[in-house]
């Protein structure tokens, strides 16, 4: 696909996007995180924008400004970042889902800071389920072309086809995290992506060089499956 038959297909197009971790809230002092730095979904937005779409950022929080241009909504935890995006969702036209999203939450969030308890050498937190953002605007009936990702330690492809096919996505774009230079908290990544009957492999580069041949790949996913 050429610069110019990218910017074709995205031009004027709505594209949201969720990027950074999300923030889950014991009590007003603490809360459980994880290291997604925001940089793979902040550099999607930039080069998306670039190419003619029109970007709404969804963030949890995280250390980079947003690109100039791209309209950018903070959000804490998962359930803020659900309802942000699923009440934005059904206009858009692509769905990026960047953010490491906590798969579980406190059970309860506590006013008043927790304190330490008589002799009690443990402590259990329980945790409940989060929604799935990303499964959830794809079922809409007026869905968005979906694209996730899949952040793994083994098994890349069974298991990011696995997510592609149960959450009934478009496109899924996979990175082995355990291999040093890869996706949390660097600069750098390499992913493979699939989809339904094909895939492509984007070897290790910067997340802004990946950024832009991710852009052309929907674009021309896009484009085919309009076909
Ligand atoms: N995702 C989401 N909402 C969640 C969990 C995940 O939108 N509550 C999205 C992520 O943004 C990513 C994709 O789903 O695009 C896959 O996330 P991942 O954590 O790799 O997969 P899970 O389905 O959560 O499965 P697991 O963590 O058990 O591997
Ligand atoms: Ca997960």
């Amino acid at each position: 696909f050429s610069k110019r038959e990218v910017a074709q297909v995205l031009a004027g197009k709505k594209l949201l996007i969720t990027a950074g971790p999300t923030r889950e809230e014991l009590d007003p002092v603490r809360y459980i995180t994880n290291h997604s730095s925001g940089k793979m979904g902040y550099a999607l937005a930039e080069m998306a924008m670039a190419a003619g779409a029109q970007v709404t950022l969804v963030s949890g929080p995280v250390n980079i400004s947003a690109p100039k241009g791209v309209e950018l909504v903070r959000v804490g935890s998962a359930l803020d970042m659900h309802q942000a995006v699923l009440s934005r969702a059904q206009s858009q036209d692509i769905f990026v889902a960047a953010a490491a999203v906590a798969d579980y939450r406190p059970a309860s969030r506590v006013d008043q800071k927790i304190k330490k308890t008589g002799d009690n050498d443990d402590m259990v937190i329980e945790l409940v389920r989060n929604p799935d953002i990303l499964a959830d605007v794809a079922a809409l009936a007026n869905k968005p072309f979906c694209v996730g990702f899949a952040a793994e330690t083994r098994d890349l492809e069974h298991y990011a086809r696995g997510k592609l096919k149960r959450k009934k996505l478009d496109m899924i774009c996979a990175n082995l995290v355990s291999i040093p230079g890869q996706g949390f908290n660097v600069d750098t990544n390499a992913l493979d992506v699939f989809w339904k009957d094909g895939g492509k492999s984007l070897s290790l580069a910067s997340k802004q060089q990946l950024a832009v041949l991710l852009v052309e790949l929907i674009a021309e996913r896009m484009a085919v499956a309009r076909q």
